[in-house]
């Protein structure tokens, strides 16, 4: 064969690969309102950056005539690019070949690129759109899977994992995306669930529709399996991409500073009357994230899971940094199970990850009630005070207003390693609110007296303990508060405090990992 004919079978056989499963295939695909694997990629990568690995590889499987039937690639599109100039590692699995189905080559095709992201130290995207394990290939399906299983595993905290979830992701297949760091999906096309419908109604009775048991709702806000919900694939690549911005290529690096046009000293004169004169009434936390940061920019983290407590990064002098808050505005924002499972895993994530974070308190407390301590109250709370003392990145604190009892200690107190810890004036930090230190420590005086006798009682105690403990300075006297701040400084103080803490090390004692409460 001469050398041209050579070059022309490459092409050909490229061309071939580039159309995947074939046209009447793509053209399915993009009938149910999605994108091809490549599409994708191409979207999502700065132009011209992909460079593709494995192209030519086809599965080995013999059994139900698939000898017969080979496409190039076999059902994955993997390889590097670049996204606003920095390397990330990717695979986009191809639902017009074999519906997406995981071959032992499939498998090892991913395998190569994970492994490649780890030498080099960068992200490693996940775009998943699959049938599941290839039925055909038995059990070098589900060795495949759990190859790609003990990377992600061995990969966590070392480079940056996202998934992105664009059509099916069912049965053992969920693990690989759950075991990463960032799970997106699009709203009308993507769901995820270990069991589907037809099995669940066989075995427990249940008649639920897909959407129901494993859409984008439903892992938003009900489950919290997946961080981000997209309108549509591009907002889904749009969130890859902004997602990179907050972290770096890999856990031996920092985030990447940008410049910052946002004067540092800008006060904001709004927040010295945000919080309302009575304690019981809400506020908008957000209002306070947007104010302080740079360009007013929050990109939150999991919106829709827990509310009561908001996760999410932004900006300081171009510093990227995370924020965890009480959001007051949402069931007071108590901390109950699902705030501390979420809080917990992302202060982790940002730890892992070398990004600075900053707690904004506003918590009345745990949620009391059998429901919570029966679910383990307990055990998921102390995750978030284990997240916390662990992390060893800058951690800021402001107290705005209420901190009490066991969740003042959790959200980032000066003696879970708080580097520095601020109190606004209007901040109550004490064991617990007047109302239930007077019924504790005044309870059998109003027992004896009459109904009107000890309202007005109470209510006489409750403003001695409110004059008392109702304020900052009490845990400024003894240092757990560095200083009470003027709400209007907010930003510039939080950023001094960070720039200070910019070659901050502290060290966690040498151990194989510790036990934290799962
Ligand atoms: C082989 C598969 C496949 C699979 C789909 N296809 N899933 N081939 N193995 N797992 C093929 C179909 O035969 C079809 O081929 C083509 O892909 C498109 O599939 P359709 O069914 O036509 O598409 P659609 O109607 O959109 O339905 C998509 C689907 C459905 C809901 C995903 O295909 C489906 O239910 N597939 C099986 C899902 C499943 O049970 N997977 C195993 C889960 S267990 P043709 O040639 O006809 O176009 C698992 C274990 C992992 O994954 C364990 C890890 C530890």
């Amino acid at each position: 064969m001469a050398n041209q004919e050579k070059i022309d079978l490459l092409i050909k056989k490229r061309e071939e690969a580039a159309l995947g499963g074939g046209i009447k295939r793509i053209e399915s695909q993009h009938a149910k309102g999605k994108f091809t694997a490549r599409e994708r990629i191409d979207m999502l990568l700065d132009e011209g950056s992909f460079e593709e690995y494995d192209m030519f590889v086809t599965h080995r499987s013999t059994n139900f005539n698939m000898d017969k039937s080979h496409i190039l690639g076999d059902g994955v599109i993997t390889g590097h690019g670049t996204i606003d100039g920095r390397v990330v590692y990717i695979y986009s699995q191809d639902f017009t070949v074999f519906g997406g189905s995981l071959s032992e080559t499939f498998a090892l095709k991913i395998c190569k690129i994970m492994d490649m992201a780890m030498k080099v130290g960068a992200p490693i995207i996940g775009i998943n759109d699959s049938g599941g394990a290839r039925i055909q290939e038995g059990v070098n399906s589900l060795a495949g899977y759990a190859e790609i299983f003990q990377r992600n595993i061995m990969a966590s905290g070392v480079v940056p994992q996202i998934s992105a979830i664009f059509g099916p992701c069912a049965g053992g297949a969920v693990y690989s995306p759950a075991l990463t760091d960032v799970v997106i999906m699009s709203e009308k096309s993507s769901y995820m669930f270990v069991t589907g419908p037809k099995v669940t109604k066989t075995v427990t009775g249940e008649d639920i529709s897909i959407d129901d048991l494993g859409g984008a709702d439903v892992h938003t806000s009900k489950s919290g399996v997946a961080h981000y919900k997209a309108e549509d694939e591009e907002e889904g690549l749009m969130i890859i991409r902004k997602m990179l911005e907050y972290l770096p290529n890999n856990n031996m690096e920092d985030p990447i500073q940008t410049s910052c046009s946002d004067p540092l000293d800008r006060i904001d004169d709004g927040l010295n009357d945000i919080i309302p004169e009575n304690p019981n009434q809400p506020y908008e936390m957000k209002e306070v994230i947007w104010s302080i940061v740079d360009d007013n920019e929050f990109f939150e983290f999991q919106r829709h899971y827990a509310k009561n407590i908001i996760t999410g990064f932004a900006k300081f002098n171009g510093v990227p940094t995370a924020i965890v808050a009480n959001q007051p505005n949402y069931l007071a924002g108590v901390l109950d199970i699902n705030a501390s499972r979420k809080a917990a895993r992302f202060v982790r994530f940002c730890d892992a990850f070398n990004v600075p974070i900053l707690t904004l308190v506003d918590v009345p407390g745990f949620l009391p009630g059998s429901r919570q301590e029966h679910e383990g109250i307990i055990t998921h709370g102390a995750k978030l005070m284990y997240a916390y003392g662990e992390a060893t990145v800058p951690k800021v604190t402001v107290t705005l207003r209420k901190s009490y009892g066991g969740a003042h200690d959790v959200m980032s107190s000066k003696q879970l390693r708080g580097d520095v810890n601020y109190a606004w004036p209007t901040a109550e930090i004490a064991v617990m609110g007047a109302k239930g230190a007077v019924e504790v420590l005044e309870g059998k005086k109003l027992a004896g007296l009459s109904p009107d006798e000890a309202a007005k009682y109470a209510q006489e105690k409750e403003d001695d303990y409110k004059e008392q403990f109702a304020n900052p300075y009490n845990a400024a006297r003894y240092g757990y508060i560095d200083d009470v701040i003027e709400p209007r400084n907010t930003r510039f103080r939080v950023l001094r405090a960070f720039r200070t803490l910019t070659n901050k090390k502290d060290m966690n004692p040498p151990k194989k990992h510790g036990n934290i409460p799962l």
